[in-house]
């Protein structure tokens, strides 16, 4: 059965691809936006940290773990581990519903596409489109948002039903470096803006955006630690299942390693530089508008700065804008496609599995379809609510008015605070008490070496695993819950101390009686 199952045509396909799965609209989009909103470097800091520390220790974790049992999440966890059978649910259904709204956010990405192309057709005759008057026309008609949901996912069915190799891989082998190429051209173009420099030092200078006035006091670092941490996992692929998965496919001669380290950097950088294009470029805009530092972080801080704040960049560089425009939007798209892609497949890969354990092997393009159609379902809801501009909001069904908290606000933030904010930091903190605690590091170090892995990697590895991770997403679960559900600080440290020390005495307690 084993030798039936997909596998990677190259390590470089594997590359591209996990790179592909990690660089989507969280690089993009997320990226510049909570580091305009939490002011800049500090943000910055804590990131590359968490990278370090924890993001590198699950990303070869969850490899590790894939590659080990050569199976999809459900059926891997479950045959390592006797207590945590059950985090492989969660590492699929917070795919799921994170596709309910991304493949919206890939649909909203087309269509921008689609208005910077017409904006070209005319020459620069017509004026420009400005960011909100589309943004509004896109949110308000569920038609089209759904129209372009479905657009979005038959791309990425199609690709998912090619195969891992002859689908997956290929994409992102012609993908990656294509985005790459846009991103360098648009830099170029953002960097040669006028003030472009003031948007490099709201990045890079410490203490700047705060001196500037761009936000009026310095956040707190333990709010800074659940935006960022929450981001990065989220920009990794990191604890939904979809690293494990394509570990799964990986041939055991290859270095998880060294993977790991070009993943996640190849990520970050990415990440940076979707910066340096967004930021300069906004802050520029922003300038030349006459807005002041305190408006031109708005702009940044929040989710328009990619449908508002940027269409507003390209829609005011004269007739050459909407051009940059399809370049950029495309880029996005691409990088949308590349992750949408992974969660797919990590959704699809249990039936997939199942089947080839039966001896059927012809089934994904079966099961592919099934799994599509029904992300569609709640596709359609989160399409449809806009953003929250529909009368069915969550808020709306519970009879709930006025200012309420963001997860029940729209359906998009429903779906993103359950997959992004509570399954995937408790979905972390728990493969690593399995791992530090019910198991034995040792489970991923023999993966990893196969027996030849260097002492200073296995105890860096061993410490982290055991304190370091399952610590820190204690904070990002409670950052993150406060964040999107609001209430008191302390309520959610509370809240998130019991989780860690409740499951930390659950794989702990009684260990020797744990399989291996
Ligand atoms: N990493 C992707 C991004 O940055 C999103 C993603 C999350 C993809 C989890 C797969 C799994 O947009």
């Amino acid at each position: 059965m084993e030798n039936k199952r997909s596998s990677w045509g190259s390590n470089l396909g594997f590359l591209l691809a996990a790179i592909g799965s990690a660089v989507g609209l969280g690089n993009i989009w997320g990226f510049p936006f909570k580091m305009g909103k939490s002011g800049g470097f500090a943000f910055l800091i804590i990131y590359l940290l968490l990278a370090v520390f924890v993001g590198m220790i699950i990303m070869v974790s969850e490899l590790a773990v894939g590659r080990k049992t050569k199976l999809s999440p459900i059926d891997a966890y479950q045959k390592i581990s006797k207590k945590f059978k059950w985090i492989g649910w969660l590492a699929t259904i917070a795919p799921f519903l994170i596709m309910s709204f991304y493949s919206v956010l890939g649909g909203y990405v087309m269509q921008y596409i689609a208005l910077n192309l017409s904006e070209l057709s005319f020459g620069g005759e017509q004026i420009a489109i400005s960011g909100s008057a589309a943004f509004t026309a896109i949110r308000t008609q569920p038609f089209g948002a759904v129209v372009f949901t479905v657009f979005f996912m038959i791309l990425c069915m199609v690709i998912v039903q090619g195969g891992v190799d002859s689908g997956i891989e290929k994409f992102n082998k012609v993908g990656m470096p294509a985005l790459f190429v846009m991103l360098v051209i648009v830099i170029i173009r953002s960097l040669t803006l006028p003030n472009a420099v003031e948007g490099l030092k709201f990045m890079f200078v410490p203490g700047y955006a705060v001196a500037a006035g761009y936000v009026a006091e310095a956040p707190d670092v333990v709010s800074v630690l659940g935006l960022a941490g929450g981001q990065m996992f989220f920009s990794l692929s990191l604890a939904m299942g979809a690293i494990l998965t394509y570990g799964s496919y990986l041939g055991k001669e290859e270095n998880l390693v060294k993977n790991s380290v070009i993943i996640v950097a190849a990520d970050t950088l990415i990440a940076l530089l979707a910066g340096i294009a967004v930021i300069p470029a906004s802050v520029s805009y922003g300038i030349s508008q006459g807005l002041s530092p305190a408006e031109i972080a708005g702009g940044l801080g929040g989710p328009g700065l990619l449908f508002i704040t940027l269409q507003d960049v390209f829609a005011n560089m004269g007739k050459i804008g909407p051009l940059f425009g399809v370049i950029f939007y495309a880029l996005v798209l691409i990088a949308a496609i590349s992750s949408a892609i992974s969660l797919i497949e990590t959704v699809s890969a249990h039936w997939i599995d199942k089947d080839l354990q039966k001896g059927e092997t012809d089934t994904r393009k079966r099961i592919v379809l099934i799994v599509s159609l029904l992300i569609m379902i709640p596709a359609a809801l989160v399409a449809a609510d806009g953003l929250g501009k529909s009368s069915f909001t969550p808020a709306a069904l519970m009879g709930i008015q006025g200012n309420v908290p963001d997860v029940i606000g729209d359906w998009l933030d429903f779906m993103d605070t359950f997959s992004e904010y509570l399954m995937m930091p408790l979905g972390a903190m728990l493969m690593a008490l399995m791992i530090g605690w019910e198991l034995d590091p040792s489970i991923v170090l023999d993966e990893v070496g196969h027996g030849n892995s260097s002492k200073g990697f296995a105890k860096f590895y061993s410490l982290c695993v055991k304190f370091i991770v399952p610590v820190v997403m204690a904070f990002v679960l409670a950052g993150s819950l406060k964040g999107n559900c609001g209430g008191s600080a302390t309520m959610w440290y509370i809240f998130a101390g019991i989780v860690l020390v409740g499951f930390w005495i659950f794989a702990a307690v009684g260990k020797k009686k744990a399989e291996e």
